[in-house]
Order: structure tokens, then C-alpha cells, then sequence
């Protein structure tokens, strides 16, 4: 045994005198410089652009010294954003709130790249990452195969073990709702539609993706290919085929409509809904929304219809298509990140305000922004459903609670039934525990290069230590332990770990990494460009207001026999109190 340790070091001895550390494993390019490795110990960094110059790209140009002084830091920004009520609703009333809310997407779109650069197999450009849609893209490049480190030159020889590092920092102990009033009808919101760009390809490893349109196509409706999408499809009006089950529509059965759909085998073949995302018969709160938006599809085929009885049966559906993908964008920035980001400023879906500014419809959804929406702690305890608590193993694959309650209660249970704070560590549930292992250990395969260097890429400063990263000293002292190295920090553990904001669901990483991703996808989306953004794209007037005004609470209402309450966070106490309005008044 001594031996062939002996012999081990000193082989080891021999490899390290013997071959160069690459010196790209030092990260030494800052401020998104680019280091290109020449010879067996040389390096460059190309500054081209970054508004600094050097060997390390680290002195600033005369206009980007000026620059820093004047940028307020996001800590800064945010706290604006978040308080002087009084002035965000002057704001609100003016010209201003056009101008704020460009600043906040130029400002965000900045810091993605576009068109897309690296994927997990190419650290460098190549016209294969272009245009092989098939992988996820991504903002750094992996980290070098032959650092001699895992995270490149600093922390431990061995990761953390995946299990102990979730059993003891991310497992939930205690429930601990979100201090920002976030409910499940969001949750289910974040999932249901993410999971339209987010279709990570498992059976080939590398950073994959089956979800080729890279944004919102409301693929998880319509399918992911031509074939399923007919397959969806009734070929009358437009429409979506259904079912009715006591005279209110519902999803069809995958007797009847024989798509492919992941669920248990010893569900009976009539409670097999079909639905455009293969993997929605996981969750009621999934197939909810998927009937929400098949009822809400086939209400707008039918206005449609009335104004153009000529139109064929595609026109109907394609026409239709893009009017909900306009009512999806439309909820999720002018409700869902509204909620998420807590600003007093009033977001605006205004795709008109990018017209003059220099700005690309497209998109392609990077890795790190699927790494970093596993939102898992938003999952409760358990369900609780008109005066009933579900546990898990009752609400999985089981679509009869859908039809049970129907979706008015479902949404109603949803909006008032709290969900958990995403950031700070310990509030996964142990039943989803194992999907946080699988992120980690997946971003160890990809090889996603430290927490500390995304930071840096999104203009924050580095955490210079656990204690910085986190305000609770155990989980500081532990992880100091495990990784050894603040710099050797994964990029997951990272995100979740990090202290949160003042009564914030997350931290300032999340939101500040997450929110370039997320709004880059929805505006870069084709209908909001100059030649899409127009009446006609939308069958005329009505088609076009119909996604300039949509509202979470008019596509549930529409589509229900009554109006429950229905918003992204719970009730507050106005909102208790407030009486039942009737459709009349949307
Ligand atoms: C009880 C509820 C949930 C269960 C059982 C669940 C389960 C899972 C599972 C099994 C995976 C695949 C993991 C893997 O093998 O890589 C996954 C992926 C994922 N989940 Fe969840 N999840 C739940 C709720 C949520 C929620 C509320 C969100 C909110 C955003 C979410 C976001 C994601 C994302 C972004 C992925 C990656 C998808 C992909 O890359 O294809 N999940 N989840
Ligand atoms: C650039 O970075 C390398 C590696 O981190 C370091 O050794 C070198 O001193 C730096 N050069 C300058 C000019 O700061
Ligand atoms: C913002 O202004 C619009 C009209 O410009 C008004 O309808 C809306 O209620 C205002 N919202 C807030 C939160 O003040
Ligand atoms: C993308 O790359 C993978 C791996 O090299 C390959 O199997 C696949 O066929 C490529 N896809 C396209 C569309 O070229
Ligand atoms: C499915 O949900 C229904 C309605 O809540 C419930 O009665 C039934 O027991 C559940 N099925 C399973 C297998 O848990």
C-alpha cells in the first residue's frame, strides 16, 4: 500500500514539473476579456470592446473609469426600485415609465450575448455552437478539461459529496414560506412555463436541448414537432381537440389523441390526459394550466372566426398561436416578474419601446438560466385543496384531481396556498431533494466554471468569502470546510445558498443573473419586432388587444363558470375582504 502511494506522488510530482498548469485555469482575463492559450504556458487576454485594456484586462479605458464611478451598484438600484412608493407612482403616470422601463432592458439585454456563443463542447467560437440548436449555449465557457483543480486552480481536489451537501444545506427542515407573498398558482406558473424552453435532452449527455425553438413558442401547448402538434389538433376552426367531462373542456385522452406522455404504468389508460409537454401529467398544477390554455385557445379561435368566417382551419390556428404566445408574454412581464421582482416601478409589456434602440429578435436559452430556474423549495409540504390535504403521493400523476375539483378550485386552493422562499438554503422538501443532486451533478459534468467568476461576468463583485455569501455562520463554516476556497464555490449552491434580500424570495445573484436571461427571451421573442408588432399579425384590432390587455385573472375567468380568486401571491388583507367581482367588470 505504501508503495504504490509513494509511486503516486511522486508521478505526480513528475506531471506537474513535467506539463504546465493551462493558464487559463487561473481565470486571470477580467471584465469578460476572453483568455486564448498560446504555447504550452502562455496566455492572452483579448480585451476587444470590454472597455479595458492590459495584460489581465484590468485597466480601465478613460470613459469606462467614468462609467464606474457614476453606475450605481445593484444593491442600490434595487432598494430605488423597491421603495419611494410615492414616487414610482408619479412615475407610473408618466412618459418616465416608458423611459425607466427601457433603461431596465438595455441595461439587462447588455449582459447576454448575442447570437450566441459557447456551448458545453466548444470553450471557444466555432460555427458548430451557432448553429447547433441543439445544445443549450452558454455564457462562460466550461472550465478547462486540464486544470489541475475541479473549479481550475483554487478549492479542493474532490467536490463536495452531492448527497451530504443537499442532505445538509438545501433539505427543507422546517416550511419556510416566501416573506414576498408568492403562491403556488406561481409556482406552477414558473414550471408550466418554463418548460417550453427548459427540455434538457437526457438520454445524450453534453448540455442538450429538445426544446428547438430556444424561447416562448408555447411548445408546451401546441408540441414540440409538426406531427404532434396535428396530432393536438381538431382540424375545425382551429381548434384543439378535448374532452368535456360534465360539460366543461379538459385536455383529451391519450386513447384518443396517441401522443407520447410520460406517466406511471399502472395509470388506467382514461386518466392519460394529452397535452403538448410530455412530461404535464406530472402535476394537477401543470395539466390546470394546460386546460387553461386549451379552453383559453379555443375561446380566441372562435373571436377569430367571427370576424373572419373566410379563414381556413390553419390560418384560425396559426393566427391564434401567436395571439396566445402574446397573452403568455404579457402575463409573465407584466404579472409574474412583476411579482417576482418586487419593484414599486410598474413594468410594461411595450415592445415598441426597443423599436429605436439597437436590439436582436432572437434568443437561445443557456444553460446556466435552466441550472439556475430549479426553483424546487417554491414546492410544499402538501397540498391543500377545499378543506382536503393531499400529500405528495396522492397529487403525483394523479390527474383526477384535476377533474375532481375542477379548475376554479384548483386556482382558487393554488393562489391562496403559500409557497416556499427559493433562496437561503434548507427549504427543499425531501421528496424533490434528489433533482437539486442531479442539477449539481450536472453542472460538475458540464464543468460550469465557479459562482464567483459568474459574478464577475454580471458585473457583481465577487463574495471574498463563505461568511460574505451568507449571514448564517454554521452554513458559512461548513462550506468553507467542503470547498476550501470561496472561489471554488459551485454555480447552483451558490445561487441557492446565498443570503436573500430584505424579505426577498432570493438573493442578489438570482435576480441579477436570472433577470438578462429572462427578459432577453421574452422580448426577443419574433411577435415584438417592428414588422410582427401590428394589428395584423393578430387577425386585426381585436386579436391585438386581446394580447395587449391579457391578465392572468381574464384567461382563468374566461374560461371558468365562476371567478375565483386568482393572483400570483396570497391574499393580503384588502384582498380578503375585497368582494367577489363579477366577469362583467373585467
Ligand atoms: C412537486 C413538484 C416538482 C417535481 C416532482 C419536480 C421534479 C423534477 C424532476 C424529476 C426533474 C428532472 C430532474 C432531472 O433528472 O434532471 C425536474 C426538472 C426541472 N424542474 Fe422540477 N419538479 C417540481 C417542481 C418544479 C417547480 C415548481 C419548478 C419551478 C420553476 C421546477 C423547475 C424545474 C426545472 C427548470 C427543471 C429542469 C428541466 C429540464 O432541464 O428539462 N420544478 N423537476
Ligand atoms: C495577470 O494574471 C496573472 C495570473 O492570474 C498574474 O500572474 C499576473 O501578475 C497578472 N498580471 C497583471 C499585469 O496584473
Ligand atoms: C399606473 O397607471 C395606469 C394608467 O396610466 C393605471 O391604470 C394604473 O392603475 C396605475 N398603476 C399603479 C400601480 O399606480
Ligand atoms: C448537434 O451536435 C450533435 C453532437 O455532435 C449531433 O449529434 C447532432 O446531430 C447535431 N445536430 C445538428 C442539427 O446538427
Ligand atoms: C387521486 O386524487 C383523488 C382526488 O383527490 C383521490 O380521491 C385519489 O385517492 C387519488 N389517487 C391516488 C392514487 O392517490
Amino acid at each position: 500500500m505504501k508503495e504504490v502511494s509513494f509511486i503516486w506522488v511522486l508521478l505526480m510530482l513528475l506531471r506537474s514539473s513535467s506539463s504546465a498548469v493551462n493558464p487559463c485555469c487561473y481565470y486571470p482575463c477580467e471584465n469578460s476579456g476572453v483568455c486564448v492559450r498560446f504555447g504550452p504556458e502562455d496566455y492572452k487576454c483579448d480585451c476587444t470592446r470590454t472597455g479595458f485594456n492590459g495584460q489581465n484586462c484590468t485597466n480601465p479605458e478613460f470613459w469606462t473609469r467614468i462609467y464606474l464611478m457614476l453606475k450605481p451598484s445593484p444593491t442600490v438600484v434595487h432598494f430605488i426600485l423597491t421603495h419611494f412608493k410615492w414616487f414610482w407612482d408619479l412615475v407610473n403616470k408618466t412618459f418616465l415609465r416608458g423611459t425607466i422601463m427601457r433603461i431596465v432592458l438595455t441595461v439587462r439585454n447588455e449582459l447576454v450575448p448575442t447570437p450566441p456563443t459557447y456551448n458545453t463542447k466548444y470553450g471557444y467560437l466555432s460555427w458548430e455552437s451557432y448553429q447547433n440548436t441543439s445544445y443549450y449555449t452558454r455564457l462562460l465557457p466550461p472550465v478547462p478539461e486540464d486544470c489541475p483543480l475541479p473549479m481550475g486552480t483554487k478549492g479542493k481536489l474532490v467536490l463536495p459529496d452531492v448527497i451530504m451537501l443537499t442532505e445538509r444545506f438545501l433539505k427543507r427542515q422546517k416550511f419556510r414560506p416566501d416573506p414576498q407573498g408568492t403562491n403556488l398558482m406561481f409556482a406552477f406558473m414558473a414550471q408550466h412555463f418554463t418548460h417550453q424552453f427548459f427540455k434538457t435532452s437526457h438520454k445524450s449527455k453534453g448540455g442538450f436541448t429538445k426544446a428547438l425553438g430556444h424561447g416562448v413558442d408555447a411548445s408546451n401547448i401546441y408540441g414540440e414537432d409538426l406531427k404532434r402538434q396535428h396530432q393536438l389538433r381538431l382540424h375545425e376552426d382551429g381548434k384543439l381537440k378535448y374532452q368535456l367531462i360534465s360539460g366543461e373542456m379538459y385536455p383529451p385522452k391519450v386513447s384518443e389523441v396517441p401522443v407520447h406522455m410520460v406517466y406511471p404504468e399502472d395509470l388506467p389508460a382514461e386518466q392519460r390526459l394529452a397535452i403538448g409537454q410530455e412530461m404535464f401529467g406530472l402535476l394537477p398544477g401543470l395539466s390546470m394550466y394546460a386546460t387553461i390554455w386549451l379552453r383559453e385557445h379555443n375561446r380566441v379561435c372562435d373571436v377569430l372566426k367571427a370576424e373572419h368566417p373566410t379563414w381556413d382551419d390553419e390560418q384560425l390556428f396559426q393566427t391564434t398561436r401567436l395571439i396566445i404566445i402574446g397573452e403568455i408574454i404579457n402575463i409573465i412581464i407584466e404579472e409574474y416578474v412583476q411579482h417576482l421582482s418586487g419593484y414599486n416601478l410598474k413594468l410594461t409589456y411595450d415592445p415598441s419601446l426597443l423599436f429605436n434602440v439597437r436590439f436582436q429578435y432572437t434568443n437561445r436559452i443557456a444553460l446556466e438560466f435552466c441550472h439556475l430556474y430549479h426553483w424546487h423549495p417554491l414546492m410544499p409540504d402538501s397540498f391543500l385543496i377545499d378543506g382536503d390535504e393531499i400529500p405528495y403521493s396522492q397529487f403525483l400523476y394523479n390527474t383526477t384531481v384535476l377533474v375532481h375539483y375542477g379548475v376554479e378550485k384548483l386556482v382558487d386552493a393554488f393562489s391562496r396556498q403559500p409557497a416556499g422562499q427559493i433562496g437561503g438554503g434548507r427549504n427543499i422538501h425531501e421528496l424533490v431533494l434528489r433533482v437539486a443532486q442531479t442539477i449539481i451533478t450536472e453542472g460538475r459534468s458540464a464543468r460550469l466554471q465557479p459562482f464567483n467568476q459568474y459574478r464577475k461576468k454580471f458585473n457583481l463583485k465577487p463574495y471574498a468569502s463563505f461568511s460574505e455569501l451568507t449571514d448564517d455562520t454554521e452554513m458559512a463554516h461548513g462550506l468553507e470546510e467542503l470547498y476550501g476556497d470561496i472561489d471554488a464555490l459551485e454555480f447552483y449552491p451558490g445561487l441557492m445558498l446565498e443570503k436573500t434580500r430584505p424579505n426577498s424570495i432570493f438573493g442578489e445573484s438570482m435576480v441579477e443573473m436570472g433577470a438578462p436571461f429572462s427578459l432577453k427571451g421574452l422580448f426577443g421573442n419574433p411577435i415584438n419586432s417592428p414588422e410582427y408588432w401590428k394589428p395584423s399579425t393578430f387577425g386585426g384590432e381585436t386579436g391585438f388587444s386581446i394580447v395587449k390587455t391579457s391578465t392572468l385573472k381574464k384567461l382563468v375567468c374566461l374560461n371558468t363558470k365562476w371567478c375565483p380568486y386568482v393572483d400570483f401571491h396570497v391574499p393580503g388583507k384588502e384582498e380578503e375582504a375585497e368582494p367577489r367581482k363579477p366577469l362583467m367588470e373585467l
